[in-house]
C-alpha cells in the first residue's frame, strides 16, 4: 500500500467528512513500525509509558529526557503516522517559556509533529504561546491523569450538568487557544459527542463513547501487555503477556533439554580446517 504522510490537514479533512480518526500509543521502534504498517492515522507517545514500559505507579515520574528518547525510536519506525509528543508532568505548568521550549525538544530534537498537553482554560495561554511558536498542540480534558490525585482517583469527568457545562467550555478555550486535536477521556458519551459537535476541530475520544471524530487507546492494554489493571473503556484484541511467556517458556525448556540451538542455528568449520587445527594443537601439546 502506498500512503502518504499524514498531516493535520488530512486529520481536519478527515473530520469534515466524518471519517474516523485512528490513534494509538507507541513507545519504541518495533511498536511504531507496527502500528504505521497497521495504516493507524496517529501515533501518540503517551506518558503513560511511565506505566507501561517504565513500571511506574503512575505517570507523573517520567521526564522530558525519557519521552524525548522514545520519541527519537517512535520517529525511526513510523513514515506515515501523524507523531504527538507527550509533554510530562512539569514540563509545561510552571512557566510558559519554558514550556515553549520543552515543546520545541519535542518538534526538533525528536521529530514529532505536534506536541499534547493535559488541561483546560487554566492552559489556554500556554497552548497559545506554543502555537505562536509554530508548534501544533493537541489538547487533553475530562480525565488528566497528571493530575489524578486532585481528582480524587481515575473517575469519569462530566457527569453533572455544571460539570458537563465546564469541560464544554474547556473545550472551547482548547480550541481558541490554538489547539489542533482535542483529546477526551473519560468522558460520557453523550457530553463528548456534544463536544465533538460544537468544536471544528477534530475530538479523539479515549473512554468517552462512539460519538468523538477518532478514538485513541494505549497500545500495551489494546495487547494486553499490561495487566496491572485494565480500564473498563479498553477493549482487548490480544493477549501478548500470555503469548511472551509461552515463547519464553518454550525456550528455556528448549536449552535445558538442549533442544536449542539446533543444527540450523549453527556454524560449521569445514574438515579441512579443523583437521589443521587439530594438528597444530597436537604439535602444540608435544612442545609443551
Ligand atoms: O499518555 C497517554 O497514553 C494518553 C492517552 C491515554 C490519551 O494521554
Amino acid at each position: 500500500m502506498t500512503r502518504k504522510k499524514i498531516t493535520i490537514l488530512t486529520l481536519q479533512e478527515k473530520k469534515r467528512r466524518g471519517e474516523p480518526i485512528t490513534m494509538i500509543t507507541a513507545y519504541d521502534y518495533p511498536s511504531a513500525l507496527a502500528v504505521d504498517r497497521a495504516g493507524i492515522d496517529c501515533i501518540l507517545v503517551g506518558d503513560s509509558l511511565a506505566m507501561v514500559v517504565l513500571g511506574y505507579e503512575s505517570t507523573v515520574p517520567v521526564t522530558m529526557n525519557e519521552m524525548t528518547y522514545h520519541c527519537q525510536a517512535v520517529r525511526r519506525g513510523a513514515q506515515h503516522a501523524f507523531l504527538i509528543g507527550d509533554m510530562p508532568f512539569l514540563s509545561y505548568q510552571v512557566d510558559r517559556a519554558e514550556a515553549v521550549r520543552n515543546a520545541g525538544r519535542f518538534i526538533k530534537e525528536a521529530g514529532m509533529d505536534a506536541v499534547k498537553l493535559e488541561g483546560g482554560r487554566e492552559m489556554a495561554e500556554t497552548i497559545r504561546a506554543i502555537s505562536r511558536a509554530g508548534i501544533p498542540v493537541v489538547g487533553h480534558i475530562g480525565l488528566t491523569p497528571q493530575s489524578v490525585s486532585k481528582l480524587g482517583g481515575y473517575r469519569v469527568q462530566g457527569r453533572t450538568a455544571a460539570a458537563a457545562q465546564r469541560l464544554l467550555e474547556d473545550a472551547e478555550a482548547v480550541q481558541d487557544a490554538g489547539a489542533v486535536m482535542l483529546v477526551l477521556e473519560m468522558v460520557p458519551d453523550r457530553v463528548a459527542e456534544y463536544i465533538s459537535r460544537r468544536l471544528h476541530i477534530p475530538t479523539i475520544g479515549i473512554g468517552a463513547g462512539p460519538g468523538c471524530d477518532g478514538q485513541v487507546l494505549v497500545l500495551h492494554d489494546l495487547l494486553g501487555m499490561f495487566d496491572r489493571f485494565t480500564p473498563r473503556f479498553v477493549k482487548q484484541y490480544a493477549n501478548l503477556l500470555e503469548e511472551m511467556e509461552r515463547a519464553l517458556t518454550a525456550y528455556r525448556e528448549d536449552v535445558i533439554q538442549r533442544r536449542f540451538p539446533a543444527a540450523e542455528h549453527s556454524f560449521t568449520i569445514d574438515d579441512a580446517a579443523w583437521a589443521e587445527w587439530m594438528q597444530e594443537l597436537d604439535r602444540r601439546g608435544k612442545a609443551e
